[in-house]
């Protein structure tokens, strides 16, 4: 089932009330846990990785897991840039294998949360790729008590969530509403006239940040109010934090030993959630509703003229820099065919995390520069064709 439009994923929900779960994750255990969750009752998910968390691990090293974990899956996945906090964070997420982002400007002024989400936006769609926004303020800070920052839940308005969907284009909105993010004492109190306001005025999968400590009760009714989605992270870190308390209490010593069942305590509790969240069971309807995220390989075989083999591994090199740093790309690699008599010598070989990168990457600037001032002046003699991929264990 492996990797899907985060988009559909979410209009399914939203569509047919229920929620799936982004559950942030911080390392392979977690990773490991929340996909056999996930596949042991038929669910939708999204991993999620949250740009605060980036402290704990290498983004860049865990990705690969994430993205091979999703391939894999028998469920249908999506990876989602939790809280990203700038158009380079979104970049970077997106190069990495997001295929949802979050901008988070939610603490700026109206104004100016409309200006940075709407630059995530442009990029982010000329990418495929659907964003989510927030508006209002969620206080607390995910895995810690939410007394220790006790800052002021700012409510969503109903006109400027109007104002700021209509300007900034994003796809789906986290709302505040009354939830926290962390460990709190007692239940939040939830605002649901004003979460059912939001969705009325909008008919967009709605967002809640801080799952973490609410009511099954209270899940049921965001949900039938227009929650589509549900952050998720303070639990599944307490669950396995009390594993890891009681391998401890057991004589438990070495790493190992004070980890074993982490994984099983991440999968019950997200299991859990996907059973309260009525997602569990959804996998093959929704499924059926998405569409399957492909990448596309842009290939170039070339040969090249006025330019020794020399003078073309500097402006390879020169190449997998420039264009590797366009949005959307998600890899470039070039070669140098190992039979000295083949057809074309040199090639291109340019991973796009969607069909839509094609046109934007042909205009994108940098590209633009590249292909008509140092490629194209040396490469008349070549051939160029965007193929769709597959992948061994992927369906066709
Ligand atoms: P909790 O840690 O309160 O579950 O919130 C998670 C979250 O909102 C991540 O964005």
């Amino acid at each position: 089932m492996a990797l899907v439009d985060m988009g559909d994923m979410l209009r399914h929900a939203h569509r047919n009330r229920y929620a799936v779960g982004a559950f942030d994750l911080v390392g392979l255990d977690f990773l490991e846990g929340l996909m056999a969750a996930a596949e042991r009752c038929r669910s939708p998910i999204i991993l999620s990785l949250a740009e605060s968390h980036f402290g704990y691990f290498d983004f860049e090293l865990v990705m690969p897991a994430v993205v091979a974990a999703a391939r894999r899956a028998a469920v249908p996945v999506a990876i989602h840039l939790d809280h990203g906090e700038s158009l380079e964070s979104a970049v970077r997420g997106i190069r990495l294998g997001c295929n949802g982002v979050m901008v988070d400007a939610s603490q700026a002024p109206l104004a100016e949360n409309i200006h940075r989400t709407r630059e995530v936006v442009d990029m982010a769609h000329a990418c495929g790729i659907p964003v989510e926004g927030e508006l209002g303020y969620v206080p607390g800070v995910e895995g810690e008590d939410a007394e220790r920052h006790p800052g002021e839940v700012v409510y969503t308005s109903v006109e400027e969530a109007r104002t700021y969907v209509e300007q900034t284009g994003v796809d789906f909105l986290a709302v505040s509403v009354g939830t926290v993010h962390g460990r709190m004492r007692g239940e939040p109190r939830l605002d649901f006239d004003r979460l059912r306001a939001i969705d009325a005025a909008l008919g967009l999968p709605l967002v809640i940040h801080g799952g973490t400590g609410l009511a099954d009760e209270q899940f049921r009714r965001l949900i039938a109010a227009g929650v589509a989605k549900i952050n998720y992270y303070t639990a599944l870190a307490d669950a396995a934090g009390a594993r890891i308390r009681a391998n401890a209490g057991d004589g438990g010593g070495s790493y190992t030993e004070l980890t074993r069942g982490v994984r099983e305590a991440v999968a019950a509790e997200a299991e859990r959630c996907m059973r309260l969240w009525g997602s569990a069971g959804r996998a093959d309807a929704l499924r059926a509703a998405c569409a399957a995220w492909q990448p596309v390989e842009h290939v170039i075989l070339y040969n090249t003229t006025g330019l020794d083999d020399a003078g073309a591994r500097d402006m390879m090199a020169e190449g997998r820099r420039v264009l590797g740093a366009i949005p959307g790309v998600r890899r470039v690699a070039t070669g140098t065919a190992v039979a000295e008599d083949a057809r074309y010598r040199h090639c291109w070989l340019v991973t796009f995390t969607h069909p839509a990168v094609i046109d934007s990457y042909r205009e994108h600037p940098a590209h633009r520069d590249f292909a008509d001032h140092r490629f194209r002046p040396v490469a008349g003699d070549r051939v160029s064709i965007d193929y769709r991929l597959n992948e061994e264990g992927e369906p066709d």
